[in-house]
């Protein structure tokens, strides 16, 4: 598998605080059958120099600790009105320099300013990969703003822990619906650290193989992060896989 969303990177956010705890929740992935992770600390602004030195540190880390997990560099980017300017200025980060960035947003708003924000960054070139839409409330509520945003070009990562059921039945029901309707991108683990919201994607392969289809699970944990990582074209869905 390759996970596209991880807050592994130590000290940048309210994910791992610290190299040891980077390691650990590198060893719980690999473990689970995760081969490549994108590091995706939340940002707003310029963090560039930040990001960059923490992803070339831990990938001299996992080396020198024998752990075989490729890390990516990335950014979870809390979209704003600046996002599109600051991804043309190269002073945010698209998952591994791809015309992909992954983009937050607020959990409870009316999603007509992220509408416009989506717009914005889809004109200036790229295609946001949209963090877990499903534990957005204006989603639940209005889950029509996700075909808005798929005819605009958007695609969505559903978080692993929404699937397995960590933020509640509306995010579960939502982010399986993305899922079985064909909506959904990638599934990532938008891992905190390895004892609470953790690396181990092996519960959601066996969850989205046996509820939706072995195919269906290898699109959306395999094939399609490898796409965005390599900066490809996705493949094509087949409405038979789910
Ligand atoms: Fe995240």
């Amino acid at each position: 598998m390759i996970d596209l969303h991880s807050h592994i990177l130590p000290g940048l956010d309210d994910g791992s605080q610290n190299f040891e705890t980077s390691l650990e929740m590198a060893r719980l992935a690999v473990e689970s059958g995760v081969i490549a992770m994108v590091a995706t600390p939340h940002c707003v602004g310029d963090r560039t120099r930040a990001v960059r030195t923490a992803v070339l540190l831990l990938r001299d880390m996992l080396q020198e600790e024998g752990i075989p997990l490729r890390l990516y560099m990335g950014m979870e980017i809390f979209g704003t009105a600046d996002t599109a300017r600051l991804l043309l200025d190269k002073r945010l980060f698209t998952i591994n320099n791809s015309q992909y960035p992954l983009i937050e947003f607020s959990f409870h708003t009316s999603g007509a300013e992220e509408t416009r924000i989506l717009r914005e960054v889809l004109e200036a070139g790229y295609r946001p990969l949209v963090a877990h839409p499903e534990r957005y409330d204006y989603i639940q509520e209005d889950p029509e703003l996700v075909n808005q945003w798929m005819e605009m070009g958007c695609l969505f990562q559903v978080n692993r822990g929404s699937l397995i059921g960590r933020f509640g039945d509306g995010a579960r029901q939502m982010g399986m619906e993305l899922v079985k309707r064909g909506f959904a991108t990638v599934v990532a683990s938008d891992a905190h650290s390895p004892t609470k919201r953790t690396p181990w994607m092996g519960d959601v392969r066996e969850l989205l193989t046996e509820e939706v289809s072995p195919a269906a699970a290898e699109f959306l944990l395999l094939r399609n992060p490898r796409s965005i990582i390599r900066n490809e074209e996705l493949p094509p869905v087949e409405p038979e896989w789910f």
